[in-house]
């Protein structure tokens, strides 16, 4: 693969490949010195035009332990306030013969006009309500280390479906790997035609559906995507789709919640859940951010392996 934009390109194999290459990374990443010349000489433009903390600092990271040379550009500071388009930026970045794009945006398909226009890799990280690819990964990364495998694997994911691009990758992730989906969330939540998800099963009933779950995959309410639909009262939210300390008994004895970043604590999740100390991998998958993102850009961009055959 060239590019890292729609999950749906990549198989099962090629998905595997990417969580054995991340597995190597670990064992770098727990060496005193963690840096590999892997991608040394290359040039990777993180192009962020949307806030973020996790993605944006895993990017920054895992480029840095790979020894490639990053470029963080985005947002109000770049000449695009006083008009520049989207492709002449991209077309001036490239002037600089840079190696690939990691992009986020509000609109969903710049990834992939970018991908058009530019000739170099390109590394979807969220575009609006699409798609947040490497997010699928690192959950699933974060689920085969837990769980040891995607066998007989059932997953919940739960929360603000309709304007989620998490769920756009993650969904057909697990099913490319052979999971059993549950999406529970309310009517209000959900988008028009719930079967365009490709989840096995649709529920509005957290208690029934959550007895059946070996991971919870808890979601954001993303306030900045409503654009004028009613917000939902987050107390009443919170009862009746929050993963409450009271829901615990609710749970199977081995479950595990899963939250991509940020919490709105104590309306999708408690502190209880978000912070229990066997069942939240939470903080696992923040680290499985940087494996995952070395594993991508290692592939994508063909880095030399010098230093990481563990
Ligand atoms: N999960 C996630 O994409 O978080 P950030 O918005 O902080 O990058």
């Amino acid at each position: 693969h060239k590019h890292l934009i729609d999950i749906t390109e990549y198989s099962a194999d090629d998905i595997m490949t990417i969580l054995e290459t991340a597995k190597t990374f670990k064992q770098v990443n727990e060496r005193r010195i963690k840096k590999v010349p892997t991608l040394k000489g290359f040039t990777v433009v993180n192009m962020f035009n949307e806030p973020s903390t996790r993605t944006r600092s895993s990017f920054e990271i895992a480029e840095k332990r790979l020894s490639a040379d990053s470029l963080n550009f985005g947002g109000s500071s770049t000449a695009t306030v006083k008009g520049e388009s989207l492709v002449d930026t991209v077309k001036t970045l490239c002037s600089y013969k840079i190696d690939c794009i990691v992009v986020r945006d509000r609109w969903a398909g710049v990834p992939r006009k970018i991908a058009d226009v530019s000739g170099v890799s390109v590394i979807d990280a969220g575009d609006g309500k699409h798609q947040h690819p490497t997010q699928a990964l690192l959950d699933l990364y974060s689920i085969w280390e837990e769980k040891g495998s995607f066998d007989n694997l059932h997953v919940g994911v739960v929360g603000d479906i309709s304007h989620s691009r998490v769920c756009g990758s993650l969904i057909p992730a697990l099913k490319i790997m052979g999971c059993e989906v549950t999406v529970i969330a309310p009517p209000t939540l959900l988008p028009a035609r719930p079967d365009i998800l490709g989840a096995d099963h649709v529920t509005s009933n957290l208690d029934e559906a959550l007895p059946e779950l070996d991971v919870v995959y808890m979601l954001r309410i993303q306030r900045e995507r409503f654009e004028g639909a009613p917000y939902p009262n987050l107390r009443e939210y919170n009862l009746l789709y929050g993963l409450t300390e009271e829901r615990d008994r609710l749970l199977k004895p081995d479950a595990c919640v899963c939250h991509p970043g940020p919490i709105n604590r104590g309306v999708e999740l408690d502190s209880f859940m978000a912070d229990h100390p066997k069942r939240s991998i939470i903080l696992d998958q923040v680290y499985a951010g940087v494996l995952v993102r070395m594993a991508a850009l290692y592939l994508l961009l063909g880095g030399s392996n010098d230093g990481i055959d563990a």
